[in-house]
């Protein structure tokens, strides 16, 4: 089997939800503490050898471009001022020999259509890519959510998406999946529906967004039409991979925050500032002050 050397990060959205902050800078490029979520993705991505990043985006969203481009000006200027120290801040190790590429989604036609476009960039004997939404943000406590998928992938050859179990009534906002157990934290899929009514859901397992897909989802991505909000989805076409092959559903357990919204981009904040040994205690103790 073919090491997975390609990551797919769509990123071409409006940010509605942040404006006024999403208007001159793009949603994905505000910090959690000191780094835009976005890198998050990025470097979960490459922790289980990803060599390239492909970023469907949108010709408005240039920082993001100018973020994981090398800045050569500003490099010389920080050595010129002695801030060398800097430099791997900007210029990380583990972005050497990564390729970026920017592919633009100049019509907003729904996440299938935003995966679609990365299918031209696949090199002929890739047989599987990662998709990684950047508004999930995953904290791992060991093996992060992609890690656990991709060992699965090697094991099994086969498709393998991430899933958590969610209230119903936040069942609505997701993909939601029906399956059978096959061990304590492995499903396999029989069906997926995006965006259910809560009469309509078949589980309370909600696609969280982590997948390694077969390059077979992008035949599927073809045959699909507009379904919930008249957008070309992602889990329509892995509802029509189903047809053909085996999709394995792995239950995440670690910490998740969904940053598209203001409560888990406000959640994400607080809780990897008390994880930061250089400013948890005076966060924790204004935090208390707050409270009292
Ligand atoms: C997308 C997917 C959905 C998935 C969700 C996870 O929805 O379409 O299946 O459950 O991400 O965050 P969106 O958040 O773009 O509405």
């Amino acid at each position: 089997m073919k090491p997975v050397t390609k990551a797919i990060l769509p990123v071409a959205g409006l940010g509605t939800r942040f404006l006024p902050a999403t208007k001159a800078i793009p949603k994905e490029m505000l910090p959690i503490i000191d780094k835009p979520l976005l890198q998050y993705a990025v470097e979960e991505a490459l922790e289980i050898g990803i060599k390239e990043i492909i970023f469907i985006t949108s010709h408005a969203k240039k920082a993001i471009k100018r973020h994981f481009l090398q800045n050569t000006d500003l490099e010389d200027s920080l050595v010129k001022n002695g801030k060398e120290d800097f430099i791997e801040s900007i210029n990380p190790k583990r972005f050497k020999d990564i390729k970026f590429t920017f592919v633009d989604q100049d019509e907003q036609k729904g996440l299938g259509h935003a995966i679609s476009l990365a299918e031209p960039f696949l090199d002929k004997d890739d047989e599987a890519v990662a998709i990684l939404l950047p508004d999930d943000l995953f904290i791992a406590n060991g093996k992060s959510c992609l890690q656990t998928l991709y060992d699965l992938y090697k094991e099994t050859s086969n498709s393998v998406i991430a899933i958590n179990e969610v209230a119903e009534n936040k069942l609505s906002n997701y993909g939601v999946i029906d399956a059978s157990k096959i061990s304590r934290s492995t499903f396999q899929i029989h069906g997926i529906i995006e965006k259910p009514k809560l009469k309509d859901a078949p589980s309370n397992m909600a696609v969280c967004g982590r997948y390694i897909l077969s390059r077979s989802i992008f035949k599927s991505l073809n045959n699909i039409e507009p379904g919930a909000g008249g957008e070309l989805q992602l889990t329509d076409a892995i509802k029509d991979l189903l047809v053909s092959e085996k999709v394995i559903a792995s239950s995440y357990k670690g910490q998740k925050f969904d940053c598209g919204s203001k409560q888990g981009f406000v959640e994400a904040t607080i809780f990897l500032a008390l994880a930061n040994k250089d400013i948890n205690k005076d966060i924790l103790k204004s935090i208390q002050e707050l409270i009292n």
